[in-house]
């Protein structure tokens, strides 16, 4: 075994023209790699010579040097004792941030998804925080996709038996505890080390989906390996420009087990999210300086790591997707009842109303508006049982579930609550998140009447407040209120010292 290399000798290679990195203990020669990285080269030649390892490991997968770099750039291991710790400026805003988490609330102090946001909020990382929070342009959308569900109103019935509530149903054929799956996100460990594995242990607890990312921070395997028992998982997947690697993603995938295949649609390019990218630029307690322009500050996470997304995808790859698996093929991000009469024509097995959690087009409408829109013109068709009909984006709360329900949707995916639940509390905060819902399923599920899911339909809701336009009076909503990040504008420098 040969000798391990020194930080010295690491640090040499400091430069364009030689460019060797640190990751995990072991040192990598990028210098030919580098024009070819999807976040471009900035960003590693900012650690031209040094240890990457914390920048690397909430965007890259484990498994991604052995996949993309050829192993005649694999270096070997470095003798860590020798690799010079950089010095970082003390940064108040972090010190602040140690001493939150000293003080954070226990755990059975949050009451409801929005309580998680509240802490998580002053507990995570700032640029996790603005990468998970942000929305696109005003965020008008992701406002409204939560404040779409205080336009529906209950038309309880009463006097019937609830005493036992039975609220398991089943999504493309798998039978879960309670409608609502996980839903794909991406880049888990900004928010938690151990990334997305601490939602599969959740979901497995709970007997939920969960749908895994392709963005995950977590390789896919990493993520099928956390399965237990028969646990079920879909993926989501975003469509490379080469065919050929989306096939082996999918194939892999169906392989692995997944039952699933959700191709997002409502992101041929990825939204501007500007909390996101201003975040980066003020980046506190990096070692970019003002005005340093050899880094790339502009874009956030979010688009360095999905230049591969293909913007040419289309209906006419349908056919060739139901050709490459045996899996279900669901549309996520489906927005308007046109397409969806057309995702029934082209014979895919579902759709996910979506915005995308407001992250792309803002003034995109709700998916639950867009639910109330879908479902008459599908009974009128006799289309409703043709096609699952799945919601995601604002739901909190066990009657925002509900009223999905009522209207017809198979199931709802609630995806940043459980981020923030993991990512301020780890799998106990997740846990009790998906309790919480269970819990507040349960009763609210007596109290509308409904001792199964069969039972619930649209003669319990007015929906006249959603249908009447956007000009509907919504009620005033305090935790979301409270939890909502507001956006910034551009911040002056610091009056200088004397
Ligand atoms: C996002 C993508 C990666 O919304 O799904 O950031």
């Amino acid at each position: 075994m040969s000798a391990k290399l020194t930080g010295a000798e690491v640090a040499k290679h400091n430069s364009k023209d030689s460019c060797w990195v640190i990751v995990h203990g072991k040192a990598y020669d990028v210098t030919e790699f580098l024009p070819e990285h999807p976040g471009g080269q900035k960003i590693i030649l900012k650690y031209a010579g040094k240890d990457a390892t914390e920048e690397f490991d909430p965007i890259h997968p484990r498994d991604t040097l052995d996949k993309y770099l050829d192993p005649s750039k694999h270096l070997g291991e470095v003798d860590m004792s020798t690799v010079q710790q950089e010095e970082r400026a003390e940064d108040p805003e972090e010190a602040e941030r140690q001493e939150r988490i000293k003080r954070m609330p226990p755990l059975s102090q949050c009451y409801n998804l929005l309580d998680f946001e509240a802490v998580a909020k002053r507990v995570m990382k700032k640029t996790a925080w603005a990468y998970y929070s942000s929305g696109a342009d005003d965020e008008i959308t992701m406002r409204e996709n939560h404040s779409a569900f205080h336009k529906i109103w209950f038309r309880p019935r009463i006097l019937v038996d609830v005493e036992n509530v039975d609220f398991s149903t089943t999504m493309l054929g798998t039978k879960v505890s309670i409608p609502f799956y996980v839903t794909a996100t991406a880049l888990g460990k900004l928010g938690h080390p151990e990334g997305e594995v601490v939602l599969t242990k959740g979901a497995h607890k709970h007997n939920v989906i969960q749908m895994i990312p392709t963005l995950a921070s977590c390789s896919f395997d990493e993520i099928v390996d956390a399965r237990q028992g028969n646990q079920v998982q879909w993926l989501q997947l975003y469509v490379n420009k080469d065919r050929e690697i989306t096939k082996r993603i999918v194939q892999h995938a169906e392989a692995r087990g997944c039952k699933g295949l959700f191709i997002t649609v409502d992101a041929p390019q990825l939204g501007r999210r500007e909390k996101d990218m201003r975040s980066k630029f003020n980046e506190a307690g990096s070692n970019v300086q003002e005005g340093d322009e050899s880094v790339d500050r502009s874009q956030g996470a979010a688009r360095a790591i999905s230049s591969f997304i293909d913007p040419s995808l289309s209906w006419k790859d349908i056919p060739w997707f139901l050709s490459i698996t045996k899996m279900p093929i669901v549309l996520k991000g489906v927005q308007c009842v046109e397409d969806v009469l057309r995702a029934v024509e082209m014979g895919v097995h579902g759709v996910v109303l979506s915005n995308h959690g407001g992250r792309q087009l803002d003034f995109a409408r709700s998916a639950i508006e867009v639910l109330a829109e879908v479902m008459p013109i599908l009974r009128e068709r006799g289309w409703e049982n043709k096609i699952e009909i799945y919601i995601d984006g604002g739901i909190r709360r066990a009657t925002d579930i509900i009223k999905a329900l009522c209207l017809g949707a198979k199931g709802v995916g609630i995806g940043r609550p459980f981020l923030y639940a993991m990512s301020a509390y780890g799998l106990p905060g997740v846990d009790r998140a998906m309790q919480l819902l269970k819990d507040e399923m349960e009763m609210n599920m007596r109290l509308i009447g409904a001792s199964r899911i069969e039972d619930l339909n649209p003669s319990m809701v007015d929906v006249r407040g959603l249908v009447g336009g956007h000009n509907a009076v919504v009620p005033s909503d305090t935790l979301s209120i409270g939890v909502y990040d507001q956006l910034q504008s551009p911040r002056f420098n610091e009056k200088p010292k004397l």
